[in-house]
């Protein structure tokens, strides 16, 4: 009995151990990538094939959609009762005139004590109802243009570890982000923009959820902490984002496009996931977890995110530290999700931690959806050369150079939008 109850204890201990270990050294290798085989988006729990876009709509769309809450990002929850906007600035000649500032908190519940978050929003001034690109940033909101009248978003990140951030290191910081949001060039092509500090909503730390929304609004969506995940607490901004352009006569909403880099490229791939409002969903090197397949062993694995990130995914989604090919998804599911709207996955070519070929390959195996819609997706395409785009409803490019999002992205971004909202 004893003996028995040390083995099981052995095995206990030692499957915790593998769980804990990475297996390998993280694969840059091509021709080391062992074989894998992606689950079928078109299989059905009964095992039939669909073949017609509305059992697609009916049944198995809503069944993909619950095999990533479950095992991978967590519930979505929706609007809580008393959410109410206030506009707390307005600038009509921002930008040289050329724009419209407006800074919008969302209160999540009656009266001005609710948590809340601030909403950073430029329109085109030449136009009566623009798109708006809509996503979150990283470093906050005075980081995203130098523009002086951003207010400064509530929580700072450290510059370096022993930085202790103050109001006056942030005004020095104004528009230090400026080269990731082109916000002149949107202005200019007609699109407005709207972004949100991704910290209001929950730091991202493993212990951010303590003082986060999943925890401040758990009573009031009526959601545990553990139901849902950062990256489903910061997709769930981006809807709220959403519900507020709804009310703004100066944004076209039926033409919102989500759009987001890296764990903000993840965040905004489950949120158009989940909230068919999005008409366009753009990822920008989001990577695994994100676009890249799971199963194609290369790059960053599952084991890395739940390792560096344990926040980022449900628990449920350790389960699957170095056994990817036992996930009952891999991500170009996620990108069917976005089907029948326009997508871009976007990669760059020195980011092999984000495995732009795995990036690819998802887009291109989310074309059966597609096909559904009698649309085609990237449409046999492989993958191409740097800095040249494939596809036409869904799209895809590798752009040369490091992990991030410039002015070539953002103005690929803008060909798609001006093709399929204009
Ligand atoms: C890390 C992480 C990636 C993530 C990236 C980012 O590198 O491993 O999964 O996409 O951070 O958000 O910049």
């Amino acid at each position: 009995m004893k003996f028995v109850f040390l083995l099981l204890l052995a095995a206990i201990l030692n499957s915790a151990y593998v769980a804990a270990q990475r297996p390998v050294p993280t694969n840059y290798d091509e021709s080391k990538v062992p074989p894998y085989t992606l689950p079928d988006p078109l299989l059905a729990a009964n095992g039939k094939k669909i073949t017609t876009a509305k059992e697609w709509e009916r049944k198995q769309r809503p069944y993909v959609l619950g095999l990533f809450t479950e095992h991978v990002y967590g519930k979505i929850p929706g609007r809580p009762k008393g959410m109410h906007f206030e506009l707390t600035d307005i600038d009509t000649t921002a930008l040289n005139g050329t724009a419209i500032r407006k800074q919008v908190t969302a209160y999540f519940g009656e009266g001005n004590d609710a948590p809340s978050m601030n909403i950073l929003l430029y329109l085109p001034r030449n136009s009566s109802k623009a798109p708006v690109f809509v996503g979150l940033n990283f470093k906050g909101n005075h980081r995203v243009n130098a523009d002086k009248g951003i207010f400064i978003s509530r929580h700072w990140k450290k510059e370096t570890p022993d930085d202790i951030p103050t109001l006056a290191s942030q005004e020095a910081l104004r528009g230090t982000t400026a080269s990731r949001w082109e916000i002149e060039e949107a202005i200019k092509r007609g699109y407005g923009i709207a972004t949100v500090h991704y910290e209001d909503i929950e730091v991202d730390d493993k212990d951010g959820w303590k003082q986060g929304f999943r925890t401040t609004l758990k009573d009031r969506l009526n959601i545990q902490p553990e139901s849902w995940s950062a990256i489903s607490a910061w997709a769930w901004g981006l809807s709220r984002i959403q519900d507020y352009l709804e009310t703004d006569p100066a944004a076209d909403a039926g033409k919102t496009i989500v759009l987001g880099h890296s764990r903000l490229g993840k965040t905004a791939l489950w949120a158009a996931a989940n909230d068919q409002r999005f008409a366009i969903a753009i990822s920008n090197n989001s990577g695994e977890g994100g676009a890249a397949l799971s199963r194609r062993l290369f790059g960053e694995r599952i084991w890395d995110l739940n390792n560096a990130f344990p926040h980022w995914f449900v628990a449920k989604y350790k389960t699957y530290n170095n056994k990817e090919d036992q996930l009952p998804v891999d991500q170009h599911m996620l990108l069917s999700l976005i089907a029948p709207r326009p997508l871009y996955v976007a990669s760059a070519s020195e980011d092999a931690w984000a495995d732009p070929k795995g990036e690819f390959l998802s887009a291109k195996n989310a074309e059966p959806v597609y096909r559904l819609y009698k649309l085609t997706g990237l449409n046999g395409e492989e993958m191409p050369t740097e800095n040249h785009p494939v596809g036409d409803r869904v799209r895809y490019h590798i752009r040369t150079g490091k992990h991030d999002i410039t002015l070539y992205d953002w103005n690929r971004y803008m060909d798609l939008a001006d093709k399929y909202l204009r």
